[in-house]
């Protein structure tokens, strides 16, 4: 059965004296998880080293915010699999849609991303979600449905069941907007739907479907408790120990 996953994106916050202190703080307050949670933060790539050394007695992974499809080689400012995993990550987060909307991230390279994760044993947390627009024009379905078969075009079916989605609507990151818990299951539940379509109902069954967006203590129960919802995947809560931990323990 599905084990929730909570998740912190640090986005571009947090140099390596920043995360020291939070994650002292948050070691403090949540060294121990319950052995239904999963918990991962994902600092910047300079404060990897350090969250790993500061966390590695507790129950809390380290991840990435990106990876590079290649090994190695002339590819200046970019990061490896190798690298994340030689400085203790166990996850990498894909295709944020911040990614996408600076950095060109396409369908074509998250996808090329994702097959490199694999490669390394880093579980790939896929993100997808619309805009306010495409929202609006009802057209919120048809490309996160495009989206996920497009970030795991190619994938067999055991790889696929290390693949972590994580719903991102786009209006309601960093907005204080978020979806309701309702609109939350309704993709949720299509994006289940999808990979049932793509490989089998026991695998859409094993992989965690992660929503993020303005989650935070005060809304995190009603959309964790919704039936396919299976975490989050929270950027500015999570950069409070004391928020962090509450949505864990919320979890719980
Ligand atoms: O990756 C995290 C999401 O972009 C959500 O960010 O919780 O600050 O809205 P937020």
């Amino acid at each position: 059965m599905r084990r929730f996953l909570i998740a912190g994106n640090w986005k571009m916050n947090g140099g390596p004296y920043d995360a020291a202190e939070l994650l002292q703080g948050l070691k403090e307050q949540k060294a121990e998880v319950d052995e239904n949670v999963d918990v991962l933060v994902c600092p910047p790539f300079v404060s990897i080293g350090m969250a790993s050394e500061i966390l590695h007695d507790t129950d809390i992974q380290v991840g990435g915010q990106n990876l590079h499809f290649e090994e190695n080689g002339a590819f200046t400012g970019e990061i490896s699999g190798s690298m994340l995993v030689e400085s203790g990550c166990n996850y990498v987060i894909i295709g944020h849609s911040e990614r996408r909307q600076y950095f060109g991230e396409t369908d074509e390279t998250v996808n090329k991303r994702v097959k490199k994760a694999i490669e390394h044993k880093l579980a790939p947390v896929v993100c997808v979600g619309e805009s306010l627009a495409q929202r609006k024009k009802d057209e919120h379905f048809d490309l996160v449905k495009n989206q996920v078969k497009a970030a795991l075009f190619g994938l067999s079916e055991d790889d696929a069941m290390d693949v972590v989605i994580a719903y991102e609507p786009i209006w309601a990151i960093g907005t204080g907007e978020t979806a309701s818990p309702e609109q939350a299951q309704e993709m949720h539940k299509h994006i289940r739907d999808v990979l049932a379509e793509l490989y089998s109902q026991d695998v859409a069954d094993g992989i965690n479907i992660l929503y993020g967006g303005s989650m935070k203590p005060a809304n995190a129960e009603e959309l964790l408790s919704q039936p396919d919802v299976d975490g989050g995947l929270i950027g500015g809560a999570s950069l409070d120990a004391g928020s962090f931990s509450e949505i864990i323990t919320i979890a719980e």
